[in-house]
Order: structure tokens, then sequence, then C-alpha cells
């Protein structure tokens, strides 16, 4: 089935303090956002592209995507002050509903593979998210003491893509903003309101840039996929 994606690229890359949004800096000499956004130029079952900016940085989006040859973005749309307004814009301007994934613009690495499991995933069995088996032991912490160490089998980090249905996106996002409930991702909403969100295990790789050392993961795995594709 195909998809439509929403692509949130507003926000400011504080944490990678480059002095300006990260979504612009240069690996392996392209613009981090337009390797993102190259996986789903490229994926046949991706429909369009809602690309979600900052005002301020609406032209120089629209010279990127001229420059770097990116046709499948079928609207930019303004962005909000959290992740999680910014996305509920972009997902305001689709309609119908089509089955909608929304993925950071700043997590590169993504493979089509993995889109493809999640998207037959939502279709089989409702909202899904891409994540990752914890690898570290991992303890609760309170006041910089361990209180207990919880069982790892039960936990996952969480990436994007994360997979809906329109309706059953848009209807959580109204929901939270009525509750004032504030999430750090889209399936935390479903889960809000009680809806069981499916985990599609993806890969460890598909890392989100976000301090200044990711830039030298995200070089090396550049790397090691080209040499993959050469030798
Ligand atoms: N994002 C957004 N609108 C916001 C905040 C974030 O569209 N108001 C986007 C970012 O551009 C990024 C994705 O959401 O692609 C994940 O957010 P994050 O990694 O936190 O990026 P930033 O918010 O830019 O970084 P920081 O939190 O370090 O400032
Ligand atoms: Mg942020």
């Amino acid at each position: 089935e195909n998809y439509k994606v929403v692509i949130p690229a507003a926000g400011q890359g504080k944490r990678m303090k480059a002095g300006q949004n990260k979504q612009f800096l240069l690996l392996d000499q392209t613009p981090l956002l337009i390797h993102t956004l190259r996986v789903f130029e490229g994926d046949v079952l991706c429909e369009s592209i809602i690309l979600v900016v900052n005002e301020g940085e609406l032209e120089e989006m629209r010279t990127l995507l001229l420059t770097y040859g990116i046709k499948k973005v079928e609207q930019i749309v303004l962005g909000g002050q959290e992740r999680q307004h910014s996305v509920y814009e972009g997902l305001k301007a689709l309609d119908g509903n089509p089955i909608v994934l929304i993925h950071d613009g700043a997590r590169p690495f993504i493979q089509q593979s993995e889109i493809h499991k999640l998207v037959e995933t939502v279709v089989k069995s409702g909202s899904a998210t891409i994540g990752t088996p914890a690898k570290d032991t991992m303890k609760l912490v309170v006041n910089g003491k361990a209180v207990k160490t919880v069982e790892r089998s039960s936990l996952w980090a969480v990436q994007t893509p994360q997979a809906f249905r329109l309706a059953d996106i848009l209807y959580a996002h109204k929901k939270a903003e009525l509750d004032s409930f504030m999430g750090t991702d889209d399936a935390s909403l479903l889960e809000f309101i009680g809806e069981k969100v499916t985990i599609v295990e993806g890969n460890y790789e598909n890392i989100k840039l976000t301090t200044p050392e990711d830039i030298i993961f995200g070089e090396a795995i550049i790397k090691r996929r080209k040499g993959e594709r050469n030798g």
C-alpha cells in the first residue's frame, strides 16, 4: 500500500551546537535533510512528502529542494514551538485517510526495507513504530542513586518512522492538544488515549543526528555503505 510522509524539519538543533538548524549541516558534502528526503524520493510506495519548516528558512528550503531535484514535496508547511506542534501542522495539511508516516528530518539512515516492513504492519495491525531493543543494562535512577535494574527485554528505544492511519493520528493530536498533553513522539499520543502501537524491529544505524559526535558516526555509516556498494 502507498503512504504519505510528514517530515518535521522545523527544529533549532540546539544540542548540535552548530549555530544553525542542523538540517542544513553537510554530511558527505550533502545537507542532512537531503539525505533523508532522498530515501522517500526513491521509494515507489511514497506518494508525497509534507515538509515542515521554520518560517525564516522557507526560502532556503525551497532552494535546497530545487538544487537537489527533490520532486515529491507536495506541500511545505510552517512548524511550531515543539516537535509535536510541527507534526500536527503537517498532518492537518493532509486529507482523506491515507497511511501516513512521520519521520524526523534528522534521521537520514532509514532504509526502504524497514519502511516497507512498517507499512505492512500498519496495514495489518494499525499504528506502528520502528524501534530497537535496548542494548545496555538499564537502571531506574532517583537522586543519582540506582533504585533498581529494569528488565532489559521489555525496554525498546523508539525511533521514527512511525506509521498511522491519518484519522487515528489526527484524532490523537487533537485530544493531546485539548488535554495539554505533550509527548516526545507520536506513538505516545496514541498511548495517551489507550491505543496500542506495534513495535517493528529496526536497525541501530537509524540514529537521529542530535549531538556533535553523531556527525562522526554519520560519516562512518555513509563511508561503510559506500564501501558495501563498491566492494
Ligand atoms: N522539529 C520540528 N519542530 C520543532 C522541533 C523539532 O519540526 N519545533 C524536528 C527537528 O527539525 C528534527 C525532529 O523534529 O528533524 C527531531 O527533533 P530534534 O532531534 O530534537 O531536533 P531539534 O529540535 O532541531 O534539536 P534540539 O532539540 O537539539 O534543539
Ligand atoms: Mg528538539
